[in-house]
């Protein structure tokens, strides 16, 4: 029998990649994807103070505009990180801006920030949620992320970070700042933890009824910056971190000719790195931040190896370009079956 959202996946990668991209937003946007079985109650996860049916999240930048959040949720994430989105509307970088490596299982981006802005994207947002006569319900089935950056141009990031959490706190349940993108000139600088401490102390008094805060890390710096971070995270009043964003080390195995793109690397080259700096963290962590782990996970043997490492979460982007909704199917039942290989009986177990 013809399996359409195969089919549709290997329609869309003979595509130019943002066509695809803009493709796949619409179908998953207007219910044609499909929809996920629901979970196996052995995945169901607790972090952030939040309930999530299964660990698997999608990665920022996929749904840049929140336009496409309650598909995507049906499709079988565990939850949803929306975004980044910036204050103003911009472009991003000029196209093409975005390459598949197909051959190294792996994707280099230079999109920019392209973002409808912060106006916009509230105005998708709202009909995800209708007043129950106290207040407003979360519809999109799954906890949603929303993940905020800084325009290119003319940013202020003590203001603008700040402005953004108070225009997203009532529709997020947790709230990322990306500080990694490779992409938008000096954002990477905002990790230095004197600027991340002004950053945090800037959120904390202007909304200290915000929801979960994690900050979003790149895998490229030293080593040995990873702890004063975590202990500036911490200090700041932060509830998490998401390690890694793309890379813009080039690994030497790469052989795509796309490999000399400019812009930030991710998929299975990154995993290694990912897993690294997951480790670094997670040992002087405790258990105090909620660690979420992003780069290069392509199984559900991954997955259980980064939860077993300290991460609380895990998100995907580059092996869902390349298998579609189906990766979700598939990275469940390879968890279940690596859980019961493990003697692990529920997910909830390994955090006791
Ligand atoms: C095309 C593309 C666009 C991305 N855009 C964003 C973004 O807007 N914000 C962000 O925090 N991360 C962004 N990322 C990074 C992903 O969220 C994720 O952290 C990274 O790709 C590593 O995961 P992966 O190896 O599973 O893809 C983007 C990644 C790709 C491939």
């Amino acid at each position: 029998m013809l399996d359409i959202g195969k089919t549709a996946t290997w329609l869309l990668r003979r595509l130019n990649p943002e066509t695809a991209h803009e493709l796949a937003i619409h179908s998953i946007a207007h219910g044609l994807a499909g929809r996920g079985k629901p979970d196996h109650s052995a995945l169901r996860t607790e972090a952030l103070g939040l309930s999530f049916p299964n660990p698997i999240g999608l990665a920022a930048g996929f749904d840049k505009n929140a336009r496409a959040v309650r598909g995507l949720a049906r499709l079988g994430f565990g939850f949803v990180e929306t975004g980044t989105v910036t204050p103003r509307p911009q472009p991003g970088n000029p196209r093409p801006r975005l390459f598949r490596l197909v051959d190294d299982h792996a994707i280099i981006n230079r999109m920019g920030f392209n973002s409808c802005g912060i106006d916009r994207f509230c105005q998708n947002l709202t009909p995800l949620f209708r007043p129950d006569g106290n207040g407003t319900v979360k519809a999109a089935g799954v906890p949603l992320g929303i993940n905020l950056g800084i325009n290119k141009t003319g940013a202020d990031p003590l203001v603008d970070y700040p402005a953004l959490v108070g225009r997203t706190k009532s529709y997020a349940d947790y709230i990322t700042i990306n500080l990694s993108s490779p992409n938008t000139p000096g954002l990477r600088d905002l990790q230095a933890t004197d600027m991340l401490a002004r950053l945090l102390d800037a959120i904390q008094t202007a909304h200290p009824d915000r929801p979960p805060l994690l900050v979003k890390l790149a895998p490229d710096l030293e080593d040995d910056a990873y702890g004063p971070i975590l202990q500036t995270a911490l200090d700041g009043g932060a509830d998490g971190l998401i390690l890694t964003n793309t890379t813009l080390a080039r690994p030497a195995r790469l052989t795509d000719p796309h490999r000399e793109e400019a812009g930030g690397l991710s998929g299975a080259p990154l995993a290694e790195r990912a897993r690294h700096v997951l480790q670094l963290v997670s040992d002087l962590n405790n258990g105090r931040l909620c660690l979420v782990s992003s780069g290069g996970i392509e199984t559900g043997k991954d997955i259980l190896e980064r939860l077993k490492m300290g991460a609380d979460l895990v998100q995907v982007y580059t092996a869902f370009i390349y298998e579609g909704p189906a990766v979700l199917t598939r990275l469940k039942q390879e968890l279940l079956h690596e859980m019961s290989r493990s003697g692990i009986r529920t997910l909830a177990s390994l955090r006791r």
